[in-house]
């Protein structure tokens, strides 16, 4: 059953980890769900068991392209979100953050949405200073194999906040740091699914540099919880928001938890650095707590056992 406060939400993006996720929790809220998604890195799969419900609805579309359709709200979440899936086709990501940016903003405009924007703590480049606040603004390589997608995001927030200056649109930015859990994509190079999936596979690990550089990790249902308390803050508050867990761990203590939770015979291998890759990267949580209530709650062992168990189902 429906109730009296239920809205239509549309989720750019929505065949996606996060999106599905988060699809899957606004229908549980009880409110009607318009997921539009290309399948470019999303799949029918991670939806699957949301098509029965009579409040799901699903739109094959390209957001680089206009679309119209009555909603309350826009969660725009739609953009490849690794880098192996984001430098394939590095014009097109450009196009899906800008493109799509301006055609989401213009639909909101239109029908008086409130619109949200799954920006990046890659807006922060490779950080000078630790942990990351909001008001810091970045060091970001114009012009290297990251830039489609930093710089992209970057200009996504420039037109989110434009929009909202210009035409009082009502916005809502949040700044997503490194997330994990249970319909990430097998095979996208991040790092907790490559290290999941070789210890599953007792395949040699492959740690870049030293393995000194360190990452957080939110696990998905905390950080789509910061999403919609985001969305649902006063309209006051726009953000830029971080959303990620502030706890860091080195890329080697990662591999070694891993290991140890499958069980596996996987050593430890060590490879150079990618151009471009963060040495670290840590989220300053305080806005969020004090504007949103939020803070993530799941700790990365009880993460980690949920998202190897859906890895479990890839290994032949
Ligand atoms: N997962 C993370 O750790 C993380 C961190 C920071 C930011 N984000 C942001 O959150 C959003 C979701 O990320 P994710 O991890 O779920 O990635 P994902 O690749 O699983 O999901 C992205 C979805 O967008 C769809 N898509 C891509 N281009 C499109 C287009 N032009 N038109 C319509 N749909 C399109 C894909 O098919 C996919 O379903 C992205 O915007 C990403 O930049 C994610």
């Amino acid at each position: 059953m429906k109730n009296y406060s239920s809205k239509r939400i549309m989720v750019t993006g929505g065949a996606g980890f996060l999106g599905s996720h988060l699809c899957e929790k606004l229908l549980n809220e009880r409110h009607e769900v318009i997921c539009v998604d290309n399948f470019y890195t999303g799949r029918r799969a991670n939806i699957a068991h949301l098509a029965s419900n009579p409040y799901f609805e699903v739109i094959r579309h390209d957001i680089t392209f206009p679309l119209y359709a009555e909603v309350d709200e826009i969660y725009n979440l739609a953009c490849p979100a690794s880098p192996i899936h984001y430098q394939f086709d590095p014009v097109q990501t450009t196009k899906t953050s800008v493109h799509g940016a301006i055609n989401m903003l213009g639909l909101a405009k239109r029908i008086k949405a409130k619109i949200l924007q799954a920006s990046t703590s890659e807006v922060y480049g490779d950080p000078t200073v630790h942990p990351q606040q909001e008001s810091y603004w970045g060091n970001v390589n114009p012009i290297g194999i990251r830039s489609c997608y930093d710089e992209g995001k970057r200009c996504a927030e420039t037109l989110f906040f434009d929009y909202h200056r210009q035409h009082q649109l009502r916005i809502k930015v949040a700044r997503i740091f490194n997330t994990y859990g249970p319909r990430m994509h097998p095979n996208d190079g991040r790092v907790v699914s490559n290290f999941v999936m070789q210890s599953l596979r007792d395949e040699e690990i492959t740690v870049y540099g030293e393995g000194s550089q360190t990452r957080s990790f939110c696990y998905v249902e905390d950080l789509v919880d910061g999403l919609v308390r985001l969305m649902n803050s006063p309209d006051d508050f726009t953000g830029p928001v971080n959303l990620g867990n502030p706890v860091e761990f080195t890329i080697l203590e990662l591999a070694e938890k891993v290991v140890a939770m499958t069980g596996s015979k996987s050593k430890i291998s060590f490879k150079p650095l990618p151009s471009d890759d963060p040495r670290q990267r840590q989220p300053d949580i305080n806005l969020a707590k004090e504007k949103l209530g939020w803070s993530p709650d799941i700790k990365l062992e009880e993460g980690l056992v949920k998202t190897i168990e859906y890895f479990q189902g890839f290994i032949a």
